[in-house]
């Protein structure tokens, strides 16, 4: 072939216009790391062409660039969707009201109020929750020796996580765990985008049920914090509540899970670096910061813009949307050393998996305690781990990640001998 016919009209390489990132099977189907190699060596600011009927938009890789536009909020805006199902459509019917696609002033004092709920004793006590949780699950898993550690664990954990912080009763937790899974990524690559929209609304009503009973009976948690706030002394009204609890259980539940079953899928690929984490040669804190730029189960947030925007060498126009991979800057060479290679103490490290900026992740603390639990109570629990099966990659455009983890457990009889219930 040609070099004139591997290009299209507008200069872009075949290899990279035939590339349609809406489409959920791309990620599956094509070697993204060498796409996004060449976006950032080639074309750090490429224009997606419109595909499947969705309009076109702006692809920013580089990390330097893509930290550029999450910091700024004057120019572009979150209230016409974040994320590219809702961008695509040209916005969000919760603008104005959930944190992630509100902008300015409403956002930072909705941010101070969510912020309370966060508040270091919140925190503590789900992070001792997390912990006993993590050992007991692990534990038990450890000692069973076989299983699915997405379904037995790493589901587990992140909704009984957030659940504790919302106030959501145990007994609830396997039903809210079924609708968050369809309404953002799907273990099903046929799954209709009608089933993902009745799981958002399912997850709706479910929690202005809960913030009915918390109204008429205050607890310690989230949702009762956020039923006893105003801002400017106008309360917040029970829709913005059940919209912002919803933003945690979405943000807070897949994200976690796939980061933990990517780390225990490498810790199984990688007797190395399992021996650095088990011997104690690595940190928990770097061991969790690799794990959380290796996985970067978000893999893109994106904008729109305001006002025209130079960069990376090009304009994005008022009115176009933008996308920023954290998948790509992750991988960015020209900020981490050897990018591609998985080093649990690698310093520094400074990864956007959380984004940037004003709308930098509420809840990266505590993901960072559930990623940091599980390895912690899986390098005292086991002598190692072996992959049993193929695992299932999700189908979405905007979540990386398995949804089944088939491994055996080596048992590590002393550290057993120091669980709780062992
Ligand atoms: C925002 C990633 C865990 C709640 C964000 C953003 C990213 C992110 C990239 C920025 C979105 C944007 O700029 O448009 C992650 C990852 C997680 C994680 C990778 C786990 C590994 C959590 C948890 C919670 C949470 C556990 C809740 C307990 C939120 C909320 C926002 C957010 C409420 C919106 C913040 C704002 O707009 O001011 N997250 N997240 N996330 N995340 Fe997370």
């Amino acid at each position: 072939m040609s070099v004139q016919t591997a290009m299209s009209r507008d200069g872009i390489p075949e290899e990279i216009s035939a590339i349609n990132l809406v489409d959920t099977g791309t990620y599956l189907e094509h070697d993204m790391d060498a796409y996004w190699r060449r976006l950032r060596a080639d074309h750090p600011l490429y224009w997606h062409p419109p595909a499947d009927g969705t309009p076109g938009f702006w692809v920013v890789s580089r990390y330097a660039d893509v930290m550029a536009l999450y910091r700024d909020n004057q120019r572009l805006t979150s209230e016409k969707g974040n994320v590219l199902v809702t961008l695509l459509a040209g916005g969000d019917s919760a603008a104005g009201q959930m944190l992630a696609v509100t902008d300015g002033r409403r956002h930072k004092d909705l941010r101070n109020v969510m912020l309370k709920a966060f508040s270091p004793r919140a925190l503590s006590k789900v992070a001792e929750l997390v912990r006993v949780n993590a050992r007991r699950m692990i534990a038990d898993a450890v000692r069973r020796g076989e299983g699915d550690f997405a379904a037995e664990v790493a589901s587990v954990i992140p909704l009984t996580t957030v659940g504790g912080l919302l106030g959501v009763p145990v007994k609830d937790h396997a039903y809210l765990l079924n609708l968050t899974k369809s309404s953002l990524s799907s273990d099903e690559a046929d799954q209709a985008p009608e089933e993902a929209f009745l799981a958002r609304n399912e997850i709706l009503l479910y929690f202005s049920d809960l913030v009915a009973e918390r109204r008429a009976d205050p607890q310690d948690d989230v949702i009762s914090t956020l039923t006893a706030s105003d801002i400017n002394g106008v309360p917040l009204t029970d829709q913005d509540i059940v919209f912002n609890c919803y933003s945690l259980i979405l943000g807070g539940d897949e994200t976690s899970r796939l980061t933990m079953i990517d780390s225990l899928y490498n810790l199984s690929r990688e007797p190395e670096q399992w021996k650095r984490l088990k011997e104690g040669s690595v940190t928990l804190e770097s061991a969790t910061e690799e794990a959380l730029r290796w996985a970067t189960p978000a893999m893109n947030f994106g904008r729109t813009a305001l006002v025209d925007i130079e960069i990376a060498g090009g304009t994005i126009k008022a009115g176009d949307v933008v996308t920023l991979w954290n998948t790509s800057a992750n991988r960015d060479e020209s900020v981490f050393d050897d990018p591609y290679v998985l080093d649990l103490g690698r310093s520094p490290n400074k990864h956007i998996t959380f984004g940037y900026g004003p709308h930098f992740c509420l809840g990266a603390y505590l993901a960072r305690v559930e990623v940091k639990e599980m390895l912690d109570a899986m390098r005292t629990f086991s002598n190692g781990i072996e992959l049993t099966g193929e695992p299932r990659r999700i189908h979405s455009n905007l979540m990386a990640g398995m949804s089944t983890l088939p491994v055996r457990f080596l048992p590590d009889e002393a550290g057993l001998a120091t669980a709780a219930d062992g």
